[in-house]
């Protein structure tokens, strides 16, 4: 086997509730060569997300662990942590995962759960992050890649990207704008993860140039 047979690259595994047009991002640029890992396994806490066919359709394996099936978040981390321990993954990746995790997870992979959020970060946290900068009258808005820590879309920023909201624009015009910048940013975030080009000390993440 040699250095750039699949199995040699870095696993990452990629948690998603929804649709997962970024989980399917990232398997087009690790399929492209431009993102060098493999997804070993994607999560999802709904039977019905479609990031489930799209990683079928990949030949990876999904896995389904329903929230509802465990009596807390602890229960359901542990469930979590038991599937993905077995991948050795470096990464994990929520891309639109709609759970908080638990202390239990983010100490099992410190520095090494990443996060994508529609809007940049502190502006507009939670679930609604288009809408809300839209509502706010918001000029700008944009894309967060940070590290997960306890708390919600709060770790180290690892990239950001504005996108400038148009006079007038929709929900849904700026939220396919605000997708494409995800899919090109989550991909190149966990790039520089995985090659130690992006380090994390304490709130701050630096990234070195490529070489
Ligand atoms: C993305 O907008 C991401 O920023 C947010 O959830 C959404 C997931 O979309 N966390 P998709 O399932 O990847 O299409």
């Amino acid at each position: 086997m040699n250095s750039s047979s699949p199995k040699r690259l870095p696993a990452v595994a990629v948690l998603c509730s929804g649709s997962g047009t970024n989980l399917q991002a990232i398997i087009n640029a690790a399929r492209r060569g431009r993102l060098r890992a493999r997804v070993a396994v994607v999560v999802s806490d709904q039977p019905k997300a479609f990031a489930l066919t799209r990683a079928a359709r990949a030949g990876i394996p999904a896995i389904v662990v329903r929230r509802g099936d465990f009596p807390s978040r602890d229960a359901f981390d542990r469930r979590l942590l038991e599937i993905l321990t077995p991948y050795r993954v470096r990464l994990v990746c929520l891309a639109g995962f709609m759970r908080v995790l638990s202390p239990i997870m983010v100490h099992r992979y410190p520095r090494r759960i990443l996060n994508i959020h529609p809007a940049l970060l502190p502006a507009f946290p939670g679930a609604h992050a288009v809408r809300d900068a839209l509502a706010w009258g918001a000029k700008v808005t944009g894309v967060t890649v940070h590290v997960v820590d306890e708390e919600v879309d709060h770790g180290p920023i690892v990239l950001q990207e504005a996108v400038a909201i148009r006079p007038g624009e929709k929900e849904a015009a700026l939220l396919k704008r605000v997708h494409r910048v995800e899919h090109r940013l989550y991909p190149h975030a966990i790039t520089l993860m995985l090659s130690g080009r992006a380090r994390v000390q304490g709130r701050r993440v630096s990234v070195k140039r490529a070489s």
